[in-house]
């Protein structure tokens, strides 16, 4: 008998991606998440979802999204994995426009928009909120399930690690954030957690609920990771009542200019640097320009996003809520004046090192979104995250379901748990952060990484609990793999190594045994005929 419920860590879009496909094979499955989907990072993404579906007539392919992606990822992403999330768009996109996605129209048809590092218009949107308009469809979508009980969700839940028999995954703990019992939960698992943002807090677009510390427990129980020097900074932020505020790179995509002023005048500076792409470069080369434009001495040190020039059907047809948003939080109107924008941190493309299927190092576990370290290389495209996230969800779902289930019993009571929190967290949250962006800034060399490093190891002597011993362990991780990779390459930009090395086009797989972080590098694989 297989009586298997499938545990899905994170509401987001990977999470309600995988429930929905189990469930449309008559799969059970628990969604299991500390802030409930209408809360998840996904509602947050803007500008929207690529696809090739060649709706403005520009002869795009999926082999060209593959291309443009892989590139993008400065040929460190595998390139088979890329190939079936680009060939997987189109049906992914037309499957969201027939749940209900509000996609931009005009003149009665889908239109899709320019994105930084693509050379066809190949994103489809809804205005600049997008992840909005994606979650309202999955959520919708999940509750038909939820009511034939094949979809379980467990909102309020804080992931407190998984149980491991034999060297094989078959569940994990959690706990109720609002009565303290913890459950310990039969059956295999898919983490869909989303990015390391609380390492982060005050510099990063995303949200700090995503603390984290699914991904800093699992590598304390040995699951691998990857790739985690490279942390995506998006060029256009503002900060913001402790956040970086995201103008969407949509905003460029529609027009709009970088500039600083350099002797009185503006200086259009990437459409001078970069005739061909200009302001839709990829977002690191953006973002690394933006930096040393405001260090010349012929320049002031305030880069600025001018969309005064858009046309005013533009702001009203596709960037109204863009426009509403600058006004509200920034009293800025974009139609009208400049905003001052600075790189801020975005997207983590390193995380759960998984293979083409979505399964981690640990049999019985799955990752997928951004937790996951796939498709995105080292430099993720704008547009695709969203992508990556379902199709991710999907893949590591229909993976799952082709092995043989668990016998696995009902949730099990495991009395009161204390919270893994503890009072001096988000103080200590605060000092790590300092730590890190010594050495995980834009530009670092060696000596900044080790100056970094030190100050992670001085805060080892107050790590009194597991939770900021782990969090201790992911950042010093973070670290090494930055000091390990001696070249330039996507968001990771040495001052001592200023260039590419081919010898370092590899993964970087990190793994820890106890106290010990170990780096090692992996061949990319060999592109595979389709
Ligand atoms: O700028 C943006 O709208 C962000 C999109 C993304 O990160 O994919």
């Amino acid at each position: 008998m297989n009586n298997e419920r499938i545990n899905i860590v994170g509401a987001g879009l990977g999470g309600l991606a995988a429930a929905i496909r189990l469930a449309e094979a008559g799969r059970p499955c628990r969604l299991i998440s500390l802030q409930p989907s209408e809360r998840a990072q996904s509602v947050l993404a803007e500008g929207g979802i690529n696809a090739a579906l060649d709706l403005m007539g520009e002869g795009d392919t999926p082999e060209e999204h593959c291309a443009d992606t892989l590139k993008g990822g400065v040929y460190l992403a595998d390139p088979n994995a890329v190939a079936g999330l680009t060939r997987g768009a189109p049906d992914i996109v037309r499957w969201l426009a027939g749940l209900g996605v509000p996609f931009q129209m005009e003149n009665g048809g889908m239109i899709q928009r320019s994105f930084g590092g693509q050379k066809k218009r190949r994103t489809a949107y809804a205005r600049s909120s997008t992840g909005k308009a994606l979650m309202t469809a999955l959520i919708d979508a999940a509750r038909r399930h939820e009511a034939s009980g094949l979809i379980e969700r467990w909102p309020h839940h804080a992931f407190a690690g998984l149980t491991v028999e034999g060297g094989v995954c078959v569940g994990l703990r959690v706990r109720d954030a609002w009565t303290g019992e913890g459950f310990a939960l039969p059956g295999r698992v898919i983490l869909c957690s989303g990015g390391l943002n609380g390492f982060f807090p005050e510099r990063t677009t995303g949200t700090v609920a995503n603390a984290g510390d699914v991904t800093a427990t699992v590598f304390a129980q040995g699951v691998r990771l990857a790739n985690l020097e490279f942390i995506q900074y998006h060029p256009t932020t503002i900060g913001i009542s402790g956040k970086r505020c995201l103008i969407s790179e949509a905003a460029r995509g529609e027009g709009g200019r970088l500039c600083v002023r350099r002797g009185g005048e503006l200086w259009y500076f990437m459409e001078e640097l970069y005739p061909e792409l200009g302001n839709l470069m990829p977002r690191d080369v953006v973002s690394r320009e933006m930096t040393r434009v405001v260090r010349r001495e012929d320049c002031e040190g305030q880069v600025y996003l001018d969309m005064r020039a858009l046309p005013a059907e533009i702001w009203a047809r596709r960037l109204s809520d863009l426009r509403e948003e600058c006004r509200h939080y920034l009293a800025i109107d974009p139609a009208a004046e400049l905003i001052p924008v600075e790189p801020g941190i975005h997207f983590f493309m390193g995380g759960i090192d998984v293979d083409a299927n979505h399964r981690a190092s640990l049999p019985g576990l799955w990752a997928a979104g951004e937790c996951a370290c796939q498709y995105h290389g080292a430099n993720r495209l704008g547009a695709n995250s969203m992508l990556g996230a379902i199709y991710g969800g999907q893949r590591a779902a229909d993976d799952l379901m082709a092995q043989p289930g668990l016998d696995a019993g009902e949730p099990v009571s495991l009395g009161i748990l204390p919270p893994m929190e503890a009072p001096g967290d988000d103080a200590f949250a605060l000092e790590l952060r300092d730590a890190l962006l010594g050495g995980l800034g834009m530009l670092r060399d060696a000596a900044r990484i080790e100056a970094a490093l030190a100050a992670v190891d001085a805060l080892a002597a107050r790590a009194d609990t597991e939770r900021c011993r782990n969090r201790l362990a992911l950042g010093r991780a973070m670290l090494l793999a930055a000091l390990s990779r001696r070249e330039s390459r996507g968001a990771h930009t040495r001052t001592d190594f200023p260039e590419r090395d081919e010898g370092f086009r590899k993964t970087t797989v990190i793994s820890r045994r106890g106290d010990a972080i170990a780096i090692e590098y992996r061949a990319i694989p060999e592109e595979v005929e389709a």
